[in-house]
This record gives structure tokens, C-alpha cells and sequence, in this order.
């Protein structure tokens, strides 16, 4: 098992999932993550929504690994590799393999948009679901301020009411300009850590 961060304030992502199953007490909720990593911020997702698998919270995973070369930050001189390889996404696949709710999609920001622009499928106890309104997102995947905004609006125009989304390295992007963005679609400033930037629509 090697469910890691590479971030801190995990801390906020679990008390904003805690708090966001309770407002959506018997709805069914679709979260997300951006940039999946190793895992833990979509781990702590599904920990704090449902703490056992419950038929009413999918989540959804998007990462394509593979050594990618990009520029991950406004400030970097030039594209680089991560270490998000092909053995982290076996390691990651064996971690994750008891979550039924959870599903990775293998791509980039921009095709997983482009191929899921209404909706992502899901199957449990003899029901169909296609479901297209996040009430969590936690966007961590290049954070140059114009990959940061494109996923932004993305999930914000597919967003429910109350939604949460969780920016991570605010301090790498221009978070004035996400956050006036984010405005424009209902969202407010919550809080700041080191790391995370909290954003809520109105209920
Ligand atoms: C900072 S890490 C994610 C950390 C993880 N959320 C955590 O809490 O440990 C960034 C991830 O973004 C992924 N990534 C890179 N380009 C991406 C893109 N265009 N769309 C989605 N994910 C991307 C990388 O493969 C990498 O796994």
C-alpha cells in the first residue's frame, strides 16, 4: 500500500468532504479528482463522503500517467517529467482495486472534456446513472493558471448546488484571476492553507 501525498492540507479536503456528504445527506454525489497520482486525495475523498461503499457517491479519477512531459507551473523554463509513470499507475491500480465507486479515467484534462463533456456512466445495484453535476472537485494536475482555469470552468459549468472545489498549489498559479473566475459562476473564497485554496457555490 502506498496511498501517498505530494501536497499537504489534506486536512481540508477531508473536512470538506465530511461536511459535504451531510449536506447531500441521501443524494447521490459525483466527485473528482484532477491529477491522481498516487492516490491519497481521491483515498480521503471516499474515506470522508461514504465511509463504506454505499450506492449513492461515485468518483472519478483523472490522470494520464505515462511520463508526460509539460510545463507544470507559469514559471517553469521548460516542459519536465514527473515521476507519474507506468509504475505508479500499477501500483495505484492494486490500491485502488477494492473501490468499487472509484473510476480512473486514463487521460488528459482536455480529453477527458472532450469525451465526457455530458457525463460520466456509472452501474451499482441494478441502476444506470449518467451523472454530470460534481459537488467536489480537487484540481491538481499542471497548475499553470490556464490549465488551472480551462478545468475550472469545466467542472464549474457541471457543478451542483453547495459544490466545493479544492485548488491545490494556489500559490504556483495567478489564484486572484481563478478565484474572479470562479466567482462568475456562484463560487466564493472559503480558506486558504500552505497548499489548498477552498472555493463554495451557493447552496
Ligand atoms: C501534483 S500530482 C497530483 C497529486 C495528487 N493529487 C496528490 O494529492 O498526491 C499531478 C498529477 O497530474 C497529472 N497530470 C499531468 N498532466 C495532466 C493533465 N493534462 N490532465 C490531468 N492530469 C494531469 C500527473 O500525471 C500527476 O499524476
Amino acid at each position: 500500500m502506498t496511498i501517498e501525498g505530494d501536497s499537504s492540507d489534506y486536512d481540508l479536503l477531508s473536512a470538506h468532504a465530511e461536511q459535504l456528504a451531510k449536506r447531500f445527506k441521501d443524494k447521490v454525489m459525483l466527485t473528482a479528482e484532477v491529477g491522481v497520482r498516487k492516490g491519497l486525495g481521491s483515498k480521503l475523498i471516499m474515506n470522508y463522503i461514504r465511509p463504506n461503499y454505499s450506492g449513492l457517491h461515485f468518483h472519478v479519477g483523472i490522470d494520464p500517467y505515462g511520463d508526460l512531459i509539460y510545463h507544470h507551473y507559469d514559471k517553469s523554463k521548460k516542459p519536465e517529467k514527473g515521476d507519474y509513470n507506468e509504475d505508479m499507475l500499477m501500483e495505484f491500480k492494486k490500491d485502488f482495486a477494492e473501490e468499487p465507486r472509484f473510476q480512473l479515467y486514463q487521460l488528459t484534462d482536455f480529453s477527458f472534456m472532450e469525451k465526457y463533456y455530458y457525463g460520466c456512466e456509472f452501474y451499482y445495484d441494478n441502476k444506470h446513472y449518467v451523472l454530470n453535476d460534481y459537488a467536489l472537485v480537487h484540481i491538481d494536475g499542471p497548475h499553470k493558471t490556464t490549465d488551472v482555469i480551462r478545468e475550472a470552468v469545466f467542472f464549474a459549468e457541471r457543478s451542483a448546488p453547495g459544490a466545493v472545489f479544492i485548488f491545490d498549489d494556489w500559490k504556483k498559479f495567478d489564484a486572484p484571476v481563478v478565484r474572479s473566475v470562479m466567482q462568475s459562476y456562484g463560487f466564493k473564497f472559503i480558506s486558504n492553507g500552505q497548499f489548498k485554496m477552498v472555493m463554495e457555490k451557493d447552496g
